[in-house]
């Protein structure tokens, strides 16, 4: 992968691979995915190749393929493969020679780009250019163009060009055979329906063709097959002639009305797509991706544009990178049943599921940059109280408590109960986060609590999040257990965040979530019931504010120890057997480990797989619990300094939280060490590791890493903290985030810290003092200031 071609405007906005690899597919489909929160389309080539991974995703049209599985995203209708011929024989990129080529992502214009110059094994040369882009203006168009010239000879190039239903995910087929047409001698149409959940899909599609310039409309072999429709087109180009194919699509569904509902009216549904289509067709290509580029432009680069003045431009690119997935991520407005896939809609990996990944690690940022999004995501999960609620009952619990893994709403719960096969035992090994990893429940409550904090949005805490955060404590308080012999409630048999400890007891990630969830929901109680007792009312609460009093406050808190102020990550960690970790440490590479260790083995060494403990301390400052002892910023040090040596980042969520801490407690080299990783876990050389999509959390952490770690923001309590510490290599940076409703841009430089409110007034703190806003103010940054967190490490 080359981050370097772009010039002139589009510097630091390019990733491009410059070879063609027909092994290496997977790692360019991923990272250069096209989409728009509404559809995700992975950038898989036109020509097919066998390793290839072709993939058009709709946000939230789950499915279950057999009874016996979880469900999915559905793998929809491809629209984009083009079996093109050239002198009657196959073009492919596995013949013939290659030269120019370049497959790149703009990112600034969300635009996919390929051209090549290729010649036959005939000897005739043709140039290639290729373009996509998924709209950001229209959600429901795709649109394609190729543009082919013969270089040399006259050549015969024909291709055929249609909808192809006959997609899997793996071999799993999820539709229902539809209906196929051809309209008016041109337009394209396929109707797909989900097998068990119902779903109804439409695609349709144009061509628009142009020879040497001039509009035609040649006649076309029209061919329909199971679950396929297609054209088939010929030309003849003479030396020199251009052919040009516009390919404009659409994708409509019976879910798309946002609420939930699902439309009834399908023929509706094809009138209305069909229309769609026509108007586009009437606009052409370029008209679409002006429209579609004025869009990433309001919406997101004019909005929330990040810039960084580094030695490694390549950090430029990395944010510019993370902000362009965000968007691709996003579910469109005021769509509040859908969520975010552990790989969004890049993959098939983790099946288009949400996990706490939305919450901890992508959600921050649509808090900070975008607050309507954030709501809507939040309150999917509202959506998803019913499920939770089923998830309780179903496990003897009370309350909410939510699923690890949730796909549509009323799911429930969505996490498989089998994995991979065990490498000693051979039997296939058993996944328990469905059932004990149970951590999400607080951390919903805590997105809810940092929602409200910078937004201040007491609409949304009065439909949904109060219910939501009383909701989870009642689950709580029913899943405490009492140590008769210790007189304090215990959280036992659970998976904390380190997936590599399974059936531990008080892991502390969990008890102290689980503490500040019941805190928290007291302290709304009790606010509710005196500002709002008639809401209060509502929700029931009664005697249970009392209850999770009482049970917050004889939960089991594992202490820093007094030898070293590590916390224990759980009951039995500190006291298993340490190997040494160095070549697993060095690994480029996840999981390597698993080379020489089965999960039973790695359960019993101290051994971490991604931030936990770590985590806490990044969390609960934000907090009410900031001043809380046992989580000072001594303990905060040495409980990196501990658990950063065992903890082998086998999980992309793991890095850009240590970069942050690092960064807070003055290791600024480590911090920005770490940030490069978390870019490299999809930009980096490796060229498998995104084979099962870009990984959503790790590119929500790259924001993270920038923004909370060298932009030192961070909630506190009540405040906005910043307390910047650039690392040597970077001069500035500059971005723009939201607080209670006013847009504040943020510049910093080594010297000082620019703050400039839009409109209104913003208050915050830096260097231990408070500012008050209302114009551009700047701080000079001293040394003292930048340390914000305690004393360096060293
Ligand atoms: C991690 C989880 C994460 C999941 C999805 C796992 O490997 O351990 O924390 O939620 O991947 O990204």
């Amino acid at each position: 992968m080359d981050y370097s071609i772009g010039t002139g405007e589009f510097k630091d906005w390019i990733v491009a691979e410059t070879a063609f690899s027909a092994e290496k597919l997977g790692k360019s489909e991923a990272v250069m995915m096209l989409g728009n929160g509404y559809m995700g389309l992975r950038s898989a080539t036109e020509e097919s190749y066998g390793q290839e991974t072709r993939n058009l995703f709709i946000n939230g049209t789950f499915n279950k393929s057999q009874e016996n599985e979880v469900t999915e995203l559905p793998n929809a209708a491809d629209i984009t493969r083009l079996d093109i011929r050239i002198d009657g024989e196959r073009f492919s990129l596995e013949f013939g020679k290659i030269s120019d080529y370049i497959k790149q992502l703009n990112l600034k214009t969300a635009q996919l780009t390929r051209s090549f110059i290729w010649e036959s094994p005939k000897g005739k040369k043709l140039r290639f250019h290729f373009n996509r882009f998924v709209s950001l203006d229209n959600l429901h168009l795709i649109a394609m163009k190729m543009e082919v010239e013969s270089l040399s000879h006259p050549v015969a190039i024909s291709f055929d060009s249609g909808i192809n239903g006959r997609m899997t995910n793996s071999g799993s087929q999820h539709f229902l055979e539809g209906e196929r047409r051809i309209l008016d001698d041109r337009l394209v149409q396929l109707t797909q329906k989900t097998n068990e959940s119902g779903v109804e899909m439409v695609f349709n599609a144009v061509h628009n063709i142009r020879l040497n310039g001039e509009n035609v409309m040649p006649a076309a072999d029209k061919d329909m097959a199971r679950r396929k429709v297609w054209m088939t087109y010929d030309f003849q180009l003479e030396p020199k002639e251009k052919l040009e194919v516009e390919k404009l699509a659409t994708v409509h569904t019976s879910r798309d009305s946002g609420d939930g509902q699902r439309s009834k009216n399908s023929a509706q549904l094809l009138q209305k797509s069909l229309d769609e289509l026509q108007h586009h067709a009437e606009k052409g290509y370029d008209a679409l991706f002006q429209k579609h580029c004025q869009a990433w432009q309001e919406k997101v680069w004019g909005n929330y544009d990040f810039e960084v003045e580094s030695d490694h431009p390549f950090d430029q690119l990395a944010l510019r990178f993370s902000l362009y997935h965000l968007t691709a991520m996003q579910p469109p407005p005021a769509h509040e049943y859908l969520g975010i896939g552990a790989k969004a809609m890049s993959g098939e990996g983790y099946k288009g599921h949400t996990f706490w990944d939305l919450e901890i690690f992508i959600l921050p940022f649509f808090i900070y940059s975008n607050p309507a999004a954030a709501k809507s995501l939040l309150t999917y999960r509202y959506h998803g109280l019913a499920g939770a609620r089923r998830k309780a009952v179903e496990n003897g619990y009370a309350g909410a408590m939510f699923p690890w893994e949730m796909a549509w709403p009323e799911d429930g719960e969505t996490t498989p109960l089998w994995g991979d096969i065990d490498i000693v035992t051979g039997e296939q090994s058993k996944i328990w986060s469905g059932i004990i990893e149970q951590h999400i429940s607080a951390d919903i409550a805590f997105a809810v609590y940092q929602y409200e904090k910078v937004t201040g949005d007491s609409g949304f805490m009065e439909r949904y999040g109060y219910e939501m955060v009383f909701e989870t404590a009642k689950f709580w308080s029913s899943r405490l257990e009492w140590n008769e012999d210790r007189e304090v409630y215990e959280i036992r048999n659970v998976l904390g965040p380190d997936e590599y400890k399974e059936h531990v007891d008080n892991n502390a990630f969990t008890n102290y979530m689980a503490y500040f969830n019941l805190k928290l929901a007291e302290r709304y109680a009790e606010q509710l019931s005196s500002e709002n007792p008639k809401l209060f009312q509502k929700f029931g609460v009664g005697d249970a504010r009392l209850d999770w009093k009482e049970k917050a406050e004889s939960l089991y808190l594992p202490n820093p120890r007094p030898i070293d102020s590590v916390i224990p990550q759980d009951d039995t960690y500190l006291q298993l057997p340490e190997i040494d970790l160095s070549t697993y440490k060095k690994q480029t590479k996840v999981r390597t480990i698993y080379r020489d260790y089965n999960a039973e083995q790695i359960n019993k060494i101290q051994v971490t797989k991604q931030a936990d403990t770590v985590l806490l301390f990044y969390l609960l400052e934000q907090t009410f619990l900031c001043g809380d002892a046992r989580l000072s910023n001594t303990a905060k040090r040495e409980n990196y300094r501990y658990y950063e040596p065992r903890t082998l980042h086998d999980s992309s969520l793991s890095l850009a939280v240590h970069a942050v801490v690092a960064n807070d407690l003055g290791q600024t080299d480590m911090a920005y060490s770490l940030f490069r990783q978390a870019c490299e876990i999809d930009l980096g050389p490796q060229m498998h590791t995104s084979d099962e999509g870009i990984h959503a959390a790790a590119i929500g952490g790259i924001w993270t890493a920038a923004v909370f770690g060298f932009g030192g923001v961070r909630l506190s309590d009540e405040l906005l903290r910043i307390n910047p510490r650039l690392p040597k290599q970077w001069r500035r940076m500059k971005f723009t985030l939201y607080w209670k409703g006013v847009a504040l841009t943020i510049e910093i430089t080594h010297q000082s810290l620019k703050a400039t409110p839009h409109s209104g007034e913003v208050v915050f703190e830096t260097g231990g003092k408070i500012y008050k806003a209302d114009k551009l103010i700047e701080v000079p940054l001293t040394s003292e200031a930048q340390i914000h967190s305690g004393q360096p490490l060293q």
